[in-house]
């Protein structure tokens, strides 16, 4: 109940696991049903072999961790690629557990577009492009903009509760931000990225112009706080949020979490705790609150 009042991405959500991380549970799996895709975007970080998950490896991971309340499922690839993922999704329901998918939307259909709205707490689709052309150029795909975008209103015809859009800003895309608006996105929100590969200072600048100018004439919020200031490790932080969940890769592995996939040293039963050979990290936002937590101990109790 409690953690449905927290927003989504606030850091401070860890504080209602503090049992969990001190005994070690993890409440929270990443899943990456496939490492295949169906597109080939020129920023993909993911560059992995083949893997798909079975059914059956991935209920068998829900049995693992009985205390998993949500699943993200994402990639490695597009999850969609894999035929079970659908199902997958219907396993968490009928066990409580709240799932949110983010895919490139091209393989959506009408049946997966069904379990999703009825099952899934949010689909967040990556789009990054505001016309066919640039879709086809970025993303590398065969000319899916249109039918992504049919698959976006079909999702908005469901009951699902969250259904984003997010744009990775590179300079190939950043003068169509503005553009977006004549898509008229029926969305919940659009998530502006950076690319973990860096954005120059003149393509961030043009695009937090355009973010704004956006802004005046949609009526669904954009969110660019990474595109200002994105999470990077801070040297000498510790890492205590890993206790709570885990990563599970379609190379049938499971590591700390996703920015160390398919590193050996970051498997779950290899990990030292060494951040050394961390760079960008996603949760940081999460170790910071901690920190505070754990070391500011005088004013745990007050405001
Ligand atoms: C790897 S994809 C997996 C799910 C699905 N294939 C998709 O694209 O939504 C998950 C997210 O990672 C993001 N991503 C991929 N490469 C990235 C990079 N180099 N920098 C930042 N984000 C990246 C994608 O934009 C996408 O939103
Ligand atoms: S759609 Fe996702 S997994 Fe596929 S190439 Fe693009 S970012 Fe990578
Ligand atoms: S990137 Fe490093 S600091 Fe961040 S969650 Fe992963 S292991 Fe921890």
């Amino acid at each position: 109940m409690l953690a449905n009042m927290v927003t989504f991405y606030n850091p401070a959500k860890v504080l209602l696991y503090l049992k969990e991380l001190k005994e070690k549970i993890p409440v929270f799996m990443e899943i990456d049903p496939s490492y295949l895709c169906n597109h080939a975007c020129l920023w993909c970080r993911y560059h992995h072999p083949n893997g798909v998950l079975p059914l059956d490896y991935m209920v068998a991971l829900l049995d693992k961790y009985p205390q998993v309340r949500g699943v993200r499922i994402t990639g490695g690839g597009e999850p969609l690629i894999n035929p079970a993922t659908p199902q997958f999704i219907l396993e968490c329901s009928q066990r409580g557990i709240k799932t949110g998918i983010e895919t490139n939307g091209g393989l959506l259909r009408k049946d997966s577009i069904e379990i999703i709205g009825n099952n899934c707490q949010y689909c967040r689709i990556s789009l990054d492009a505001a016309t066919i052309e640039t879709h086809r150029r970025l993303h590398g795909s065969k000319g899916d903009f249109e039918r992504i975008l049919d698959n976006v209103r079909a999702l908005r015809e469901t009951k699902l509760a969250e259904l984003g859009i997010s744009y990775l800003v590179v300079d190939e895309n950043v003068d169509e931000i503005t553009h977006l608006a004549e898509l008229n996105l029926p969305v919940s929100y659009i998530h502006f990225k950076p690319i973990i590969q860096g954005v120059n200072r003149q393509t961030q600048k043009k695009a937090l112009k355009a973010i704004k100018a956006l802004e005046q004439q949609v009526s669904y919020p954009l969110i660019y706080g990474r595109l200002v200031q994105d999470h990077f490790h801070r040297p000498g932080l510790k890492c205590r949020v890993t206790a709570l969940f885990t990563r599970a890769a379609a190379d049938g592995k499971e590591y700390v979490c996703c920015e160390h996939v398919g590193e050996e040293a970051f498997l779950r039963e290899n990990w030292d705790g060494s951040t050394e050979r961390c760079a960008s990290c996603r949760y940081a936002p999460y170790n910071e609150v901690l920190e505070i937590y754990y070391t500011n101990t005088l004013s745990h109790e007050f405001l």
